[in-house]
C-alpha cells in the first residue's frame, strides 16, 4: 500500500518567515541571522529538555543565579547556547542573561547592532543601540524600542511565540523536519477572558486593589459567574495560557516583594511586547510596562498583562484604592 497522504510541499517555516520579514524590512539582514541563531539555541536546548533525564542534565550546578534561584545543570547549559549561537551570529553587541551579573560585551570582531535582553529558559527581545562603543547602558533602553520578541515553550511539543512588530505568529517545531512551522499567525487576545492568574499563597502581603480584584473575581458583583483560576508559577507558561484563552496573569508589588518579583529587560518586557502585538495590555500598576525607563539590568517591576477589559478593570482597582488611601 502507498501512503498517499498529502505531503507539504510549500511550508512556512520559521527560517523562511524571518527571511522574507527581512525582505520586506529592506534591512541588512542582521536581525535574520540574530533569530536564526537564536532559534539553533532553541532547537538544541529542546533537545537538551527532552534528554535532560538521560544526560544527567537534572541537579544542582552549584550555584545560584543573581535572581537567586538556584543554577540547574539546564540552566547552566541553555544560557551557554543562547550566548555561543548570539555571539557567533555577528549581529550583536550587548548581551544581558538573567544568569549574568553584568552585561556581556561581544568580541570586536564579533560585533553587530542588536542589543540581546534574555532569560535562556523564559524569553528574548532585542533593541537596536547607538553608535558608541558598546556598553551595559545601551540596554537599558525601554521596551518600547524593542524590534522583536518572542518566547519558547518546551513541552509535549515546542512552540515559538514571536513578534516582529507586526502581530504574533506560532511556530511549532516538528521533529521530522528539524524546523519551526507556522501553526497559527497574527493571533489576537480575547477581549474579556474567564481566568484570573496569580500566586494566591500571597493573599496575605496582597496590596488593597489586589485583594479587591480578586473578590471581584471569586464574587461578581453583576452575579456572573465566578472566574476559573489557573497558576503553573511559570511566567511563560501562564503568559501564553493567558495569550491563547485570554484572561489576565498578574505577579504585583506585595509587601515582602514590594517591586514585584519578575525582571524587567529579559521577562517582562518580551511578554509585553507580544501582548500588546496581539492587543491585549501589560501595565505595572501605574505605567504600560514598555514605557518603564530602566535603571539597572536586573530591576525589578510589577507586572500585570492580559484581555484589555480584564486589564482595566484591575486598573480601575488600582486608580479607586489610590483614591481611597
Ligand atoms: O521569575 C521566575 C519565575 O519562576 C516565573 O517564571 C514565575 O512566574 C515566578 O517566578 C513564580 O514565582 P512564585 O513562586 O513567587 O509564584
Amino acid at each position: 500500500m502507498t501512503d498517499r497522504s498529502p505531503f507539504e510541499t510549500d511550508m512556512l517555516t520559521l527560517t523562511r518567515y524571518v527571511m522574507e520579514k527581512g525582505r520586506q524590512a529592506k534591512g541588512t539582514g542582521e536581525l535574520t541571522q540574530l533569530l536564526n541563531s537564536m532559534l539553533t539555541a532553541i532547537k538544541a536546548i529542546s533537545s537538551a529538555v527532552r534528554k535532560a533525564g538521560l544526560a544527567h542534565l537534572y541537579g544542582i550546578a552549584g550555584s545560584v543565579n543573581v535572581t537567586g534561584d538556584e543554577v540547574k545543570k539546564l540552566d547552566v547549559l541553555s544560557n551557554s547556547l543562547v550566548i555561543n549561537m548570539l555571539q557567533s551570529s555577528y549581529s550583536t553587541c550587548v548581551l544581558v542573561s538573567e544568569e549574568n551579573k553584568d552585561a556581556i560585551i561581544t568580541a570586536k570582531e564579533k560585533r553587530g547592532k542588536y542589543v540581546v535582553c534574555f532569560d535562556p529558559l523564559d524569553g528574548s527581545s532585542n533593541m537596536t543601540t547607538s553608535e558608541d562603543e558598546p556598553s551595559e547602558k545601551d540596554a537599558l533602553q525601554c521596551g518600547r524600542n524593542i524590534v522583536a520578541a518572542g518566547y519558547a515553550l518546551y513541552g509535549s511539543a515546542t512552540l515559538v511565540a514571536l513578534s516582529t512588530g507586526q502581530g504574533v505568529d506560532l511556530f511549532m517545531l516538528d521533529p521530522a523536519l528539524g524546523e519551526f512551522v507556522l501553526v497559527e499567525k497574527d493571533v489576537k487576545i480575547k477581549k474579556k477572558g474567564k481566568i484570573y492568574s496569580l500566586n494566591e499563597g500571597y493573599a496575605k502581603y496582597f496590596d488593597a486593589a489586589t485583594t479587591e480584584y480578586v473578590q471581584k473575581k471569586k464574587f461578581p458583583e453583576d452575579g456572573s459567574a465566578p472566574y476559573g483560576a489557573r497558576y503553573v508559577g511559570s511566567m511563560v507558561a501562564d503568559v501564553h495560557r493567558t495569550l491563547v484563552y485570554g484572561g489576565i496573569f498578574l505577579y504585583p508589588a506585595n509587601q515582602k516583594s514590594p517591586k514585584g518579583k519578575l525582571r524587567l529587560l529579559y521577562e517582562c518586557n518580551p511578554v509585553a511586547y507580544i501582548i500588546e502585538q496581539a492587543g491585549g495590555l501589560a501595565t505595572t500598576g501605574t505605567q504600560p510596562v514598555l514605557d518603564v525607563k530602566p535603571e539597572a539590568i536586573h530591576q525589578r517591576v510589577p507586572l500585570i498583562l492580559g484581555s484589555p477589559e480584564d486589564v482595566q478593570e484591575y486598573l480601575t482597582c488600582v486608580q479607586k484604592n489610590q483614591a481611597g488611601s
